[in-house]
């Protein structure tokens, strides 16, 4: 392999590395991000499991504000209908 193709595949190392960032990459990648999804995952399998039903409240489309992190603009508004075996 010559130099310029061993620059161009750390070059791709460095793109993919850097695709999904809400945890950022490189040196300073969060630690606790396999914590965090792991922990995500579970609360919505949860929640799955507890409500039969999830309605959507908002009066108008979600709108998205760019902070740090992505995040809804005007929070979210949910109706959340218990299941029937989750209810003993
Ligand atoms: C949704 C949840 C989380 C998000 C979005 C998140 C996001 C981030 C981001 C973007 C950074 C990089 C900050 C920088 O570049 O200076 C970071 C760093 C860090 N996060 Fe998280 N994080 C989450 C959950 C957690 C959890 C659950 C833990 C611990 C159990 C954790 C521990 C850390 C630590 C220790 C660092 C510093 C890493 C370093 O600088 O070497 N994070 N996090």
């Amino acid at each position: 392999m010559d130099v310029r193709e061993h620059r161009l595949l750390c070059h791709l190392d460095v793109l993919i590395a850097f695709r999904y960032i809400p945890f950022n990459a490189g040196p300073r990648i969060c630690v606790g991000q396999q914590f965090a999804l792991t922990e995500m995952a579970y609360t919505v399998t949860r929640i799955l499991q507890r409500y039969d039903r999830i309605e959507n409240r908002m009066k108008a489309p979600a709108v998205f504000k760019a902070d740090i992190v992505l995040q809804p603009a005007d929070g979210v508004q949910l109706s959340f209908f218990q299941s029937h075996s989750e209810k003993a």
